[in-house]
């Protein structure tokens, strides 16, 4: 498959490097190829097979889109990859609204009534968003074995079609079908969302951020 990463910080390049082992074409969506950080240049000497292009570039490559960016900038590198670039497309968000600007903890500039998926939706009517592995650490949400035992991974959107090519990255990434829970539409995106505070906490209490939910019934 033919997979757009838009976002060059450790989530892209985590994402990106994972698609590429597997085997998909990748490349990673940034403001400006000619001018990238030390840290994300060193990144791609070291993964020949990923390249790096401006938004609407990637966009216009890949048939499947991963958002990894930061969640105030995600609509305007969305702006800048182009409607009719994402028309038609899968969208994976990943980005969480967290809003640094007040120091720590972040708050979440977009809750309860909205999320930034649905704002994504509202914004690019065509794009099906899929909201998916926003709630764990970037090394987590490609190596589901991180982890003993079973624990979850979360997809909701309004595509039962996306959903399905969805579900078959997330398995090979290594997430077992029934770790797999959909949430249902896309407004269930507040929910994942909002679990951020929550997690910052729990990673806070607990000194690591290799952490996950497990759910018991
Ligand atoms: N860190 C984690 O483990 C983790 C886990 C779950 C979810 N997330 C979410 O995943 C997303 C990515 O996190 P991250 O830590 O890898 O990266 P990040 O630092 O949050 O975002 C990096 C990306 O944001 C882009 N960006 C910054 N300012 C911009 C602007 N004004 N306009 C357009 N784009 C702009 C950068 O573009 P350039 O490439 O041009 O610099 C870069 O590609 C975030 O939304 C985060 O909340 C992170």
């Amino acid at each position: 498959m033919k997979i757009a990463v838009l976002g060059t910080g450790s989530v892209g390049q985590t994402l990106a490097a994972k698609c590429a082992d597997l085997g998909h074409h990748v490349v990673i969506g940034t403001r400006d190829p000619e001018r990238l950080s030390d840290e994300f240049a060193l990144f791609l000497d070291s993964h020949s097979a990923v390249k790096a292009l401006n938004f609407s570039g990637a966009v216009s490559f890949g048939d499947l889109v991963i958002n990894a960016v930061s969640g105030a900038h995600t609509l305007e590198a969305l702006q800048l990859a182009g409607a009719e670039n994402l028309s038609d497309k899968v969208l994976i968000d990943v980005a969480n609204p967290l809003d640094f600007s007040k120091g720590m903890p972040p708050t979440l500039s977009v809750c309860n009534e909205s999320s930034l998926a649905e704002e994504i939706q509202l914004a690019f009517p065509n794009v099906r968003v899929i909201k998916s592995l926003n709630t764990m650490t970037a090394s987590l949400m490609v190596k589901p074995s991180l982890l003993d035992g079973d624990h979850q991974v979360f997809i909701n959107g309004n595509s039962a079609a996306a959903k399905e090519v969805v579900q078959a990255l997330l398995q090979e990434f290594g997430w077992k079908a029934s770790n797999i829970v959909d949430l249902g539409d896309i407004t269930a995106s507040r929910g994942v969302e909002m679990y951020l505070p929550l997690w910052l906490r729990i990673y806070g209490a607990m000194g690591t951020a290799l952490l996950n939910v497990r759910i018991v019934r």
